[in-house]
């Protein structure tokens, strides 16, 4: 098969497309056709050597879509059967969706039901996901005035989207490190965009609801911008930080608010179907911004990386 197989951490052009053999079913474990992924910040981490847990080669992916090649567990997941894998060290411990082929234990191949083409499919499981488990833990009421914090982001853009199909009236305003981003912004459905500069959003502006995707390196300044009785969800850490130091939470946690967080990695193959069935009752425009083939994998992850970067970039196999 083909897959793309990274020998040593660096930049996109060390993701390497080649031959590799099928991998063969084993006991507990399943093969699936990969019919598309999604490329995820994560994965730029690990190409870049900073997840320790991680040894070289190996065949990056944190998720696939695609559909049964050969089971183990021929009553819940039959050849053929459409499927979605994310997480579980997949891409990290073991091989992952990079590839034609993704050999993965069958507790976290979960089958799902859908209409969907395959980019669009390929752009759910782990950017939805994510951005759908932070949006029910906001708890979001329709008067809400939200921010998202690093609005550009894959989780951002889906966050807005599975928000504006619902509540179509709510006010809701992204962050970026620069207004060069801003007319795509708006054009995707943020009411306004706010500059966050070295961590400082550039406003005197506070926000009931706050999905916090750049982490630890700006949640401080954050509170400060939360409205009294306000929920922050702490989600991503694009700003290269995964702690916070000195952290007082009475005296800087927002009056009578709540810091809540969402992790990928509680996986419930329930709310995979539930995603897909948000996403079809609310009419989601779930479509990726860009999508590349499994040979220019190394494409999508520099303009993943690079300063024009925006939204939901998937693979199609
Ligand atoms: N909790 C979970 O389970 C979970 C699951 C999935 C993802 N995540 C996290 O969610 C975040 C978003 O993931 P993604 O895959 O959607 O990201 P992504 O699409 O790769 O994000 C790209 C955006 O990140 C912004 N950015 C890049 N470097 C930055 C920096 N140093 N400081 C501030 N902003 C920076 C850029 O925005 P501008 O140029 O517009 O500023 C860029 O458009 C990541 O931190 C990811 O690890 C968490």
């Amino acid at each position: 098969m083909k897959a793309i197989v990274i020998y040593e951490p660096g930049g996109p052009e060390k993701l390497i497309y080649q031959d590799v053999p099928t991998p063969k079913v084993k006991p507990g474990w399943s093969l699936v056709q990969v019919k598309g992924f999604g490329i995820n910040h994560s994965e730029i981490f690990t190409r870049n050597g900073l997840s320790p847990s991680v040894t070289f080669p190996r065949i990056l992916g944190i998720e696939c879509v695609g559909v049964m090649a050969d089971t183990t567990d021929p009553e819940r997941l039959p050849v053929g059967q459409k499927v979605i894998s994310i997480m579980g060290e997949m891409g990290r411990a073991f091989d992952g969706g990079y590839a034609e082929y993704a050999l993965l234990p069958n507790e976290q191949i979960c089958p799902v039901e859908t209409e969907l083409d395959w980019a669009t499919l390929a752009a759910l499981p782990e950017t939805y996901y994510t951005a759908y488990g932070s949006l029910l833990n906001l708890r979001i009421r329709e008067r809400d005035r939200v921010l998202v914090r690093g609005a550009t982001s894959g989780v951002g853009i889906a966050f807005l989207r599975l928000l504006r199909a619902r509540w179509q009236g709510i006010h809701v305003t992204g962050s970026s490190r620069s207004l060069r981003k801003e007319a795509q912004l708006v054009e995707a459905g943020f009411d306004e965009v706010i500059v966050d500069a070295d961590g400082v959003l550039q406003t005197e502006q506070q926000f009931d609801r706050v999905l916090e995707l750049i982490g630890p390196a700006t949640l401080k300044d954050t509170f400060s911008h939360t409205a009294e009785g306000g929920i922050v969800c702490s989600t991503g850490q694009l700003g290269g930080k995964w702690y916070l130091n000195d952290f007082e939470p009475i005296m800087e946690l927002p009056a009578n608010g709540y810091l809540t967080s969402f992790y990928s990695g509680n996986v419930y193959g329930k709310r995979l179907q539930d995603i897909l069935d948000y996403v079809a009752k609310y009419h989601v425009n779930a479509v990726p911004e860009r999508v590349f083939s499994l040979e220019e994998v190394p494409k999508a992850h520099a303009y993943l990386d690079g300063a024009h970067s925006f939204g939901k970039v998937v693979v199609v196999v």
